[in-house]
């Protein structure tokens, strides 16, 4: 990647965010953050991820919400980002059968804001969080780019889902480099506590049960952080190029710069064997409530990553068992437990 790229990270206080701009900062990139430090699940754990970034002079940050257009645009103009990752957003899959408004004004009008502003000032790449749910009723494994996205389970799917048909408007009107990225459930150190990992592993440290759903018949592709931290941070330099697909597996638009990337890991596991996994790390046994299947829960995802191998030349190597590991000691020394 190029020295001296401007990147703003939206949502620079999430799991992601701070992830990808500590990995940028290591490498001696200057990283400008967003973030509105929602109060969605404990803010201190953003403050945290915060407080790590700011130890770094390359570090500038900007607490806004990206509702408010006007706070969008000023901050395009004064930083004039040439890459941005927009990572900001309204997360949970079941928070939002619950809480559909969020979603439409977090990831759809928000990230509206975050495209137009992109547009206004020239931005040379702009890569977009989206997610594996996008697939939603697809039941073809591994889901592939080119397979239909039309058919979400909930207003988050939905919400993400539009926010990657409206970039590819403005992507094809303005010529605006665009990457949607579709994230296979993420987990690792600093991560997010309402997803199963830090749900389950809080539990078994307080000697709590868990519940399971479908009576863990539910397969997940589960990426770990520094392998899609590692992703992004390759991707950013690959902007796509109207008219130059990198094989017949490429989800480039016929008309505009705009691609869709999984990131995955593209080896599924059983959430029983993931949940083995954190037993055999901890040395202590859940004990497990079988549940039926939630609304809007996917049984499987598996992602199809040879458009991201081809593009970053780069497969991810974590085996689950060492990122529940450092899941694991993270999460103990953080919480002191
Ligand atoms: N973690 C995963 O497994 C996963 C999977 C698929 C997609 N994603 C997507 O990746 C992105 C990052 O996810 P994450 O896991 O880091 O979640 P996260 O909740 O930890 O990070 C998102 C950040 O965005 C901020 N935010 C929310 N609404 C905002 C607003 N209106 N204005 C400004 N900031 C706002 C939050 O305060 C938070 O710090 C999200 O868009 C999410 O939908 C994540």
């Amino acid at each position: 990647m190029e020295a001296e790229m401007r990147i703003l990270i939206t949502g620079s206080a999430g799991f992601i965010g701070f992830s990808l701009a500590r990995r940028l900062l290591e490498n001696g990139h200057a990283v400008e953050g967003l973030d509105a430090m929602t109060p969605y699940y404990d803010p201190a754990l953003k403050q945290a991820r915060l407080d790590i970034l700011r130890s770094y002079p390359k570090f500038t940050f900007t607490e806004m919400n990206i509702e408010n257009r006007q706070k969008v645009e000023d901050l395009f103009a004064k930083v004039r980002p040439t890459h941005v990752v927009h990572l900001a957003g309204q997360v949970g899959v079941r928070y939002s059968l619950s809480h559909p408004g969020d979603y439409v004004a977090a990831n759809i009008v928000g990230s509206f804001h975050i495209i137009e502003a992109a547009r206004q000032t020239g931005v040379a790449h702009l890569l977009m969080a989206s997610t594996s749910s996008a697939y939603g009723a697809n039941t073809r494994f591994p889901a592939k780019e080119k397979d239909h996205a039309d058919h979400p389970l909930t207003i988050y799917a939905a919400s993400k889902r539009a926010s990657e048909l409206i970039a590819h408007s403005y992507s094809d009107l303005y010529r605006l480099p665009v990457t949607m990225m579709r994230f296979f459930t993420v987990y690792g150190p600093w991560g997010r506590p309402d997803m199963a990992p830090m749900l389950f592993l809080d539990a078994l440290l307080h000697n709590r049960p868990i519940d399971v759903f479908n009576h863990g018949k539910m397969t997940r592709d589960f990426t770990y952080i520094d392998d899609l931290t590692l992703s992004l941070e390759k991707l950013m330099g690959n902007a796509p190029i109207a008219g130059a697909p990198v094989g017949d597996f490429d989800s480039l638009s016929p008309v505009a710069p705009h691609r869709v990337v999984n990131i995955g890991n593209a080896d599924p596991i059983e959430l029983m064997d993931f949940i083995v996994a954190i037993e055999n790390t901890t040395g202590k046994k859940f004990q497990v409530n079988m549940r039926d299947m939630q609304p809007g829960d996917m049984v499987n995802t598996c992602a199809d990553t040879r458009l991201l191998q081809a593009l970053t030349h780069y497969k991810p190597t974590t085996r689950v068992e060492d990122g529940v590991a450092e899941l694991t000691s993270w999460y103990r020394d953080f919480y002191a437990l």
